[in-house]
C-alpha cells in the first residue's frame, strides 16, 4: 500500500500588518524585520474570523483540487497549537465541510504539525484499517497568543490554514517517501506558551479544599530567538538527510525544497548546508509571516497554483520549532 498528496489549498485571514503597521507600536522598522527575518507583513484573524473558519476553506480547496467528496474523506487530522476548542477543533472542522463518514483529532506539535500530520496520515493508510482519504490540515492563529508589546516576538507570526488531501494508492505511485521526526524536551525552554494551570493545582487546608484562583489560561509566546535559530539551522538539514536516506534519494534529487517559513536566513542556511541552489527553494513569508503549522501547506499551495511544483516534483518539506520538535519529509508531487 502507498500513498499520496492528490490536492492542497490554504485560507488566509483578510487583515494585513506590515512591517511599517508594527512600527507604530513597537520601536522597529521594516528595514530590521526585512533584514534578519525576509518578513514584510503577516496576516491577522480580526473580526469574526476565526481559526477553524480559515481551516474549512482550506480544506474545501483541497478537496475541490483532488475531485474528493467531503463523504468520501475517513480521517481529517486539524494540526494546530491554537484551537478554537480546547478539547480539539477536528471535529467541528470535519462537520462543516460536510465529512459525515470521516473521525477527527488534532495535532499539537507547533511548527512541526504538519510533518507529524503527514507521517499519522501515512501510518493510517499503510495501517490496513481500510483508511482511503485523509484530510490533513496545518492551522494556527499565533496572533492570539503574541505579547504585542515585545519587538522580539510580535514581528514573526501570522495566522493562516492550508490542507492537503492523501490518498491510498498502489506501491508504485506512493508520493509518501521518507520522513524523519525528532524531540528534544529539554529545548522547550527556549520557546513556549506555559498555561497557568501548569503552576496552580488544588490543595487541602484543615480537610477544606481550596481552588486555584484563575484557571485555563496561556501566557503569551516566549522565545530565546538565537536558540531557536541555532537549534534549526543545525537540526533541519540533518533531519531532511535522514528523511532523503529513508527515501533512498540522494540530495541532488530533490526539485523543491520546502521548510517551516520562520525566518529567511535559516531557510538560506540549510539550503546552502545541503548544497540546493536558491531557484529550488520554496519561500512565502515575506506576505504571511511564520504561520506555525500553516506555513507549509499554505507555500506548498501557493506553488502548486502558480505552476512551480509539478505533476512528479520531489518536495523536501521540514518543519521544526516549539517543543522543540523538527520533522522532515520527502513528498512526491
Ligand atoms: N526591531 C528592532 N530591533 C530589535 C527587534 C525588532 N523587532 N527585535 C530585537 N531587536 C534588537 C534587540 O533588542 C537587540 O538589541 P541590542 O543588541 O541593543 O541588545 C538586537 O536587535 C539584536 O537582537 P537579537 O535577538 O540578537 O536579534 P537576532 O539577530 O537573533 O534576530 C530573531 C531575532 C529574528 C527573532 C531571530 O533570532 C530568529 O528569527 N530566531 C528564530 C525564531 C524562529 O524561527 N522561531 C521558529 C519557531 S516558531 C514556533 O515553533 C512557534
Amino acid at each position: 500500500m502507498g500513498s499520496k498528496l492528490i490536492g492542497c489549498g490554504s485560507a488566509t485571514p483578510s487583515l494585513t500588518i506590515s512591517n511599517d503597521d508594527l512600527s507604530k507600536v513597537v520601536e522597529t522598522s521594516d528595514e530590521w524585520i526585512a533584514t534578519r527575518t525576509g518578513i514584510r507583513s503577516r496576516r491577522v484573524l480580526s473580526g469574526d474570523e476565526t481559526l477553524g473558519g480559515l481551516s474549512v476553506q482550506a480544506a474545501q480547496r483541497a478537496l475541490e483540487m483532488a475531485q474528493v467528496r467531503p463523504e468520501d474523506v475517513d480521517l481529517v487530522l486539524l494540526c494546530t497549537s491554537t484551537p478554537d476548542d480546547l478539547f480539539g477543533g477536528a471535529g467541528r472542522v470535519l462537520a462543516e465541510v460536510g465529512c459525515t463518514n470521516a473521525y477527527g483529532f488534532d495535532i499539537t506539535a507547533a511548527c512541526s504539525g504538519f510533518i507529524v500530520g503527514l507521517i499519522t496520515a501515512t501510518h493510517h493508510i499503510k495501517g490496513g484499517a481500510g483508511i482511503q482519504n485523509v484530510l490533513v490540515i496545518g492551522a494556527d492563529a499565533l496572533s492570539q497568543y503574541v505579547d504585542w508589546t515585545d519587538r522580539g516576538t510580535c514581528i514573526l507570526f501570522g495566522d493562516a490554514a492550508g490542507a492537503v488531501l492523501v490518498q491510498a494508492c498502489s506501491p508504485d505511485e506512493d508520493g509518501l517517501l521518507g520522513f524523519c521526526i525528532q524531540s528534544d524536551g529539554d529545548g522547550q525552554k527556549h520557546l513556549h506558551c506555559s498555561g497557568s494551570n501548569a503552576k496552580s493545582s488544588l490543595s487541602k487546608t484543615n480537610g477544606v479544599p481550596s481552588f486555584p484562583p484563575k484557571k485555563g489560561t496561556f501566557s503569551c509566546i516566549e522565545m530565546n530567538g538565537k536558540e531557536v535559530f541555532r537549534f534549526a539551522v543545525r537540526c533541519v538539514p540533518q533531519s531532511i538527510e535522514k528523511a532523503l536516506e529513508e527515501a533512498g534519494l540522494p540530495a541532488s534529487s530533490i526539485d523543491w525544497l520546502l521548510l517551516h517559513q520562520a525566518n529567511q536566513r535559516i531557510i538560506d542556511a540549510a539550503a546552502t548546508r545541503l548544497s540546493i541552489p536558491s531557484e529550488k527553494v520554496i519561500s512565502n513569508l515575506a506576505n504571511y509571516g511564520n504561520t506555525s503549522a500553516a506555513s507549509i501547506p499554505l507555500a506548498l499551495d501557493e506553488a502548486v497554483r502558480d505552476g512551480k511544483v509539478k505533476t512528479g516534483d520531489i518536495i523536501a518539506a521540514s518543519g521544526f520549532g516549539a517543543g522543540l520538535t523538527w520533522g522532515s519529509a520527502i513528498v512526491k508531487w
